[in-house]
């Protein structure tokens, strides 16, 4: 008997097809999710190009653990707190996972591929840039960028209300880049990095062209990236000559330079006790390659989110006068009656309801929804279900957070439920906005310091109202979150501060 061409062709589809849909009933075992895959091969990979808030809520709501597939990737998402907590906490059973473009954007060389215990110790070198001693040294230089860029807002929605959104981005944008880089990186290039960062954002969504092809959201990416992490690695070279020269540290950059020339005996154990801000974290010799690559992923890192984050606070405090008027009052008593008084971190310090007002924010909308993961080997994540090696693995924050025993009515903005000794507070093993874990984010006391003090400032500073739109509380996911309509903004100088 023999075959045409064409059957074989067929018959081997037959095979390709049958294999796949039995590798992925096999896969998915008891947890919820489409029986067979509705899209042979392919699953739902249309709709992940354009993911959509309420088909994740939809996951969720559909079990403690649920799966979906796409092409070969068998993606398995834990609803769950407790779920969520023993995936971040598991470091012998996973590891974060990137997009496959990531390592040819972030280069193979950097930390954010590193596992296990070279994770652990290279992270813990950095530790000595976030500490309250060196957060404080910041301050001064980020505050100059919230004075610059209030003014900015201020003009440019004198005539009408405009979406404020891409230019919050560029607001925290620049921030992180003077927080990282102080005076050496200049106005120019904060502006260029600024206005191009969200081709870094696009080339690194869930869903790209593994391969960068000229012309494409990953080589577009990967151009900024490469142009960003040379402007770092010559900042880092200029922080060397200045920090050899004692001048006192301003930026992340310099302190991670004195505690290397510590490190090497270059600057003694007295003179380096002496410098204000200093850690005694002990720095192998980085170079500034590296170094350039390490300050990138904090960008990378910080960008998306801090500028969730403060796109939805503006839009809230907007739409939520109360909340705005006792902001306010603080930012006044906080003061002591000088109105233009720089900010000092005990100032940030004192604003106990300006804290709670950002920390509610970040729960009500928090910005990372999910974490991406991948199972290095096969996880028994419970008694009946073990995530095969291989999946990727996606704890998901939202649900922890709106958990509504124990945050009461959890899709309402009530700053209130943090008060000291209070159910919400209490409770934080339902606290993931930061994640948890070997993984848990750096950043965390530095972006509470940066968005009270920034927002605290602005309610101070200025008065501004929303054009509430039927977008407005609808989410939009591009990496993190953001109301769908860009946040709709008026701002003008508020009474107070024009006649201080
Ligand atoms: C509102 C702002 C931010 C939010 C909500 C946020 C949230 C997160 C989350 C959920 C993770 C993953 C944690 C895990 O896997 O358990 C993470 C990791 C990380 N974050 Fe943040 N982040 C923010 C801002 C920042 C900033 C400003 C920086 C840097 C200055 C930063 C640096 C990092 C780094 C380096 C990691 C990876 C740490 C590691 O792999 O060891 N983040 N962040």
């Amino acid at each position: 008997m023999s075959f045409s061409p064409l059957t074989i062709a067929l018959l081997l589809l037959a095979t390709l097809l049958l294999y796949d849909q039995a590798t992925y009933i096999r896969k998915k075992g008891k947890i919820a999710g489409p029986s067979f895959k509705m899209w042979p091969i392919i699953g739902p990979f249309l709709e992940s190009m354009d993911p959509k808030f309420e088909e994740y809520k939809a996951k969720w709501d559909s079990g403690k653990l649920s799966c979906v597939s796409v092409f070969h990737k068998f993606v398995v998402i834990a609803s769950d707190r407790d779920l969520a907590r023993k995936i971040l906490s598991a470091p012998r059973y996973v590891k974060p996972c990137v997009v496959d473009v990531a390592i040819k954007i972030l280069r193979p060389t950097n930390w954010v591929f590193l596992d296990g215990k070279a994770h652990v110790d290279y992270r813990r070198g950095l530790n000595g840039l976030f500490t309250r001693k060196a957060l404080v040294k910041y301050l001064p230089e980020q505050e100059k960028i919230y004075n610059e860029y209030f003014k900015m807002f201020l003009e440019l929605s004198e005539n009408e209300a405009v979406p404020f959104m891409h230019t919050f981005r560029e607001f925290m944008c620049a921030i992180s880049l003077r927080t990282f880089c102080g005076e050496y990186i200049t106005k120019d290039q904060i502006k260029l990095i600024s206005d191009n960062y969200f081709r870094i954002t696009e080339a690194l969504e869930l869903v790209n062209f593994p391969i960068i092809l000229p012309f494409t959201k990953p080589w577009y990416g990967r151009k900024i990236a490469d142009m960003t992490m040379d402007i770092f690695a010559n900042c880092a070279a200029l922080s060397r000559k200045e920090m050899v020269s004692g001048k006192p540290p301003t930026c992340t950059l310099d302190f991670w330079i004195l505690g290397m020339l510590h490190s090497q005996g270059k600057i003694s154990d007295e003179q380096f006790q002496a410098i204000d801000g200093v850690s005694n974290v002990t720095i192998r010799e980085f170079t500034n390659k590296e170094i350039s690559e390490t300050l990138f992923t904090f960008l990378f890192a910080s960008q998306d989110a801090t500028s969730s984050a403060t796109t939805w606070l503006f839009q809230i405090l907007a739409d939520r006068p109360d909340v705005f008027a006792k902001i306010r009052e603080e930012q006044i008593a906080v003061r002591d009656g000088d109105l233009n008084k720089p900010l000092t971190i005990e100032m940030v310090d004192s604003m106990k309801y300006t804290h709670m007002a950002v920390k509610e924010c970040l729960r009500y909308r928090p910005p990372v929804i999910m974490v991406p993961y991948v199972a290095k080997q096969d996880f028994p994540i419970t008694d009946d279900y073990t995530v095969p090696k291989g999946s990727m693995i996606i704890p998901s924050t939202y649900p922890a957070l709106h958990d509504p025993e124990v945050y009461d009515n959890p899709d309402e903005y009530i700053p209130e439920r943090w008060v000291d000794g209070s159910k919400a507070s209490l409770n934080t093993k339902n606290w993931l906005v930061f994640g948890t874990g070997p993984h848990v984010c750096i950043g965390q006391n530095y972006v509470m310091i940066n968005l009270v003090g920034m927002i605290g400032k602005a309610v101070l500073e200025m008065d501004w109202e929303h054009t509430v739109t039927d977008k407005s509380e609808d989410v939009r996911v591009f990496a993190t979150i953001f109301p769908d309509d860009d946040c709709i903004l008026k701002f003008r100088p508020s009474k107070l501060v024009s006649s201080a």
